[in-house]
């Protein structure tokens, strides 16, 4: 390792004999905030240098089984946990059993057992929208509380959501449709729904805030994003669909072959910890945190007060599922826009 350091140490210029700094090369798939915010806290206290990229969640997959052969990347912090769980039954990720699992929530456990310990629960929250007040009562229209309200023929561009296959966000919402009314029904209703949407987004929570800025009515979004959005002083509403909703276990995965594995798995303790994920309402992140210990901002959407289905991450995890639905939304969705 010596050897490594002192090379790295010429290369970045560093008089001979003097160390550099370890790297750590990390995906980020949450707010641009919190990731910016969780690596200078990170850096601060360790002496390591993050090279950190965000990327929505499905771009993140697509990133990783693509480098696959020569791993560019270290560790994928964040993001919802259906694609960090295809990555883990695709082996692109390293079995890891942080000593921290004991201080979690059984959610964020099972995430891990799902997963041959792959992967990991970070944070928690349920899928809904967020409405702009204004445009709405400008409009004359009613603020949807269910699924069945957003295809009212009123929201007619009006409505955006974003690409399930860049998005995690979107595909939480793809498979909580499919595990409410059934594949076949939620297609139509996504066709349905599509005559009311002015745009696929890129990054799940897009939507939200094309929604505060005045762009569209109604972004659908993870709650916490259309919270976040208000407690910037927008006039957003927040809504839990009547009907049900699903919920993300937000993730966190050591890549399979990872050059710098040491440093990924200091990071992956430290993020696992209540110092940690205290940090997130300060980055207005308003997610439920998995250590037990974290203190959630009373800002966050409460997962009692919500009618969430019984999401069954392991089934809509898997590659052919995952795979296959979101082909079906190309074809049937996406190409039809
Ligand atoms: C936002 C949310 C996170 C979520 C992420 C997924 O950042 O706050 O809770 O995990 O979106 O991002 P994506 O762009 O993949 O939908």
């Amino acid at each position: 390792m010596k050897h490594t350091y002192l090379l790295a140490g010429l290369a970045a210029g560093l008089a001979p004999g003097i160390a550099a700094a370890d790297e750590l090369n990390l995906i980020c798939s949450a707010d641009i905030v919190i990731c910016e915010l969780l690596v200078e806290r990170f850096e601060e206290g360790h002496d390591i240098d993050v090279n950190m990229v965000r990327l929505s969640s499905g771009e993140a997959y697509a990133k990783l089984r693509a480098e696959a052969r020569n791993p560019q990347t270290d560790l994928w912090w964040a993001g919802s946990g259906d694609p960090h769980l295809q990555a883990a039954n695709d082996k692109l990720t390293h079995p890891y059993e942080s000593a921290r699992l004991s201080e979690l929530h059984d959610w964020a456990v099972t995430q891990a057992e799902n997963a041959e310990y792959r992967t990991v629960g970070v944070y928690s929250g349920a899928l809904g929208w967020g409405y702009n007040t204004e445009i709405l009562a400008a409009k004359g229209i009613e603020p949807p509380k269910c699924w069945a309200d957003l295809t009212d023929p009123s929201l007619k561009g009006e409505i955006q959501i974003a690409d399930p296959n860049s998005s995690g966000t979107a595909y939480t919402a793809l498979a909580t449709l499919v595990q409410l009314m059934g594949e076949d029904e939620a297609f139509a209703y996504l066709a349905e729904l599509g005559a009311n949407v002015s745009q696929y987004t890129k990054s799940g929570s897009a939507p939200v805030k094309a929604a505060a800025r005045g762009e569209t009515g109604i972004g659908i979004v993870f709650m916490h994003d259309a919270v976040a959005q208000a407690d910037e002083g927008f006039p957003i509403e927040v809504v839990a669909p009547c009907e049900g909703t699903g919920y993300e276990v937000g993730s966190m995965s050591i890549i399979d072959g990872a050059y710098n594995l040491e440093a990924a798995k200091t990071f992956y303790d430290w993020a696992l910890s209540a110092e940690a994920q205290n940090l997130m309402p300060e980055a207005r992140s308003f997610q439920l945190p998995s250590n037990r210990a974290a203190v959630a901002s009373e800002k966050a959407p409460a997962l009692e007060d919500i009618k969430l289905i019984d999401y069954d991450f392991a089934e809509y995890g898997k590659t052919d599922v995952r795979q296959r639905l979101l082909d079906r939304w190309s074809k049937e969705i996406g190409a039809a826009f």
